[in-house]
């Protein structure tokens, strides 16, 4: 078997082209959704992100903005940012990227966010509401691996392996796939014998940052495989899968770059625009 690409890039610009025309409407009542993100210090990846971000919400008529601080910022200034983009009305999504420096502690700036604008969906009123069904923003990359799959089939009676429990990607994604009706195993660095478990699923969700660590060896033959890795080697950008010899095992896989990544951005959009209707009382 040959996969059939699961490409990221074509999905995102379909859904994109359908964020651009709620835009459009919303915009003829007179509201352009905003999204400004904050960035600290000058890590290559995180201002590449950043930008590509803005450029993004700007491309399908959203207003964005970019706050950069320096890396040697004080935490009292950056709560001090959010708190004055926390009452300012015209902005709708606010993101802190993260990492942070070390000065600084993720937990109280992800707190300081106001819940209604956390469009990563990474304040623990929304992680909350996520998990007791409640309406929220849920996180990018999960939502954006989501959208993915709804092209590969039901996912109904699957049975679902997780590698990696981040609170970004592994957790709610487990908590996504449950919701769809599928069966889910959360796989990590503790768990026994994890490589050769894998040939029991049918579909292997990979977000660990190891390049190579799953390869067609390890697959059940048709699995859906879905690369979350996103490591630099040798100045590329690879993922956690070995991509031709999974190719020709699975069923549908995602490539580095262009699957999951361009997804989490779209993913940020719909947030966003999600942030400014329920703003102004719509949906
Ligand atoms: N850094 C890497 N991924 C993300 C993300 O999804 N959101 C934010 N805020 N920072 C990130």
């Amino acid at each position: 078997m040959t996969a059939e690409l699961l490409n990221g890039r074509e999905i995102a610009k379909a859904y994109r082209a359908g964020l651009a025309e709620e835009v459009e409407k919303l915009k003829a009542q007179g509201i352009t959704p905003n999204l400004t993100v904050v960035i600290v210090g000058n890590d290559g990846a995180s201002l590449s992100y950043v930008r590509s971000k803005n450029k993004a919400a700007e491309k399908i008529g959203m207003s964005s903005g970019i706050i950069h601080l320096d890396a040697d910022v004080a935490e009292t200034e950056l709560l001090d940012t959010i708190e004055r983009l926390n009452n300012d009305d015209t902005v709708n999504g606010i993101l802190v990227q993260v990492p942070l420096p070390e000065q600084i502690s993720e937990e109280k700036v992800l707190e300081a966010i106001a819940p209604h604008k956390d469009v990563d969906g990474f304040h623990p009123t929304n992680i909350g509401r996520l998990y007791t069904g409640q309406r929220t923003f849920v996180p990018c990359t999960p939502l954006g691996i989501m959208e993915l799959l709804k092209h590969t089939g039901p996912l109904e009676g699957k049975d679902v392996a997780v590698i990696g429990r981040s609170h970004i990607v592994g957790q709610p994604v487990a908590k996504l796939l449950t919701d769809a009706h599928a069966t889910v195993t959360l796989m990590h660095s503790r768990t026994q014998g994890m490589i050769d478990k894998l040939k029991h699923f049918d579909v292997v969700i990979s977000a660990v940052g190891a390049p190579g660590l799953v390869t067609g060896m390890h697959l059940k033959e048709g699995a859906i495989v879905v690369d979350v890795g996103n490591s630099v080697v040798d100045e590329k950008l690879v993922g956690d899968v070995d991509f031709e010899s999974a190719k020709a095992v699975a069923s549908y896989i995602t490539p580095v770059p262009g699957g999951v990544g361009p997804m989490t951005i779209t993913m940020v959009l719909n947030n966003t625009l999600l942030a400014a209707k329920w703003h102004n009382g719509l949906e």
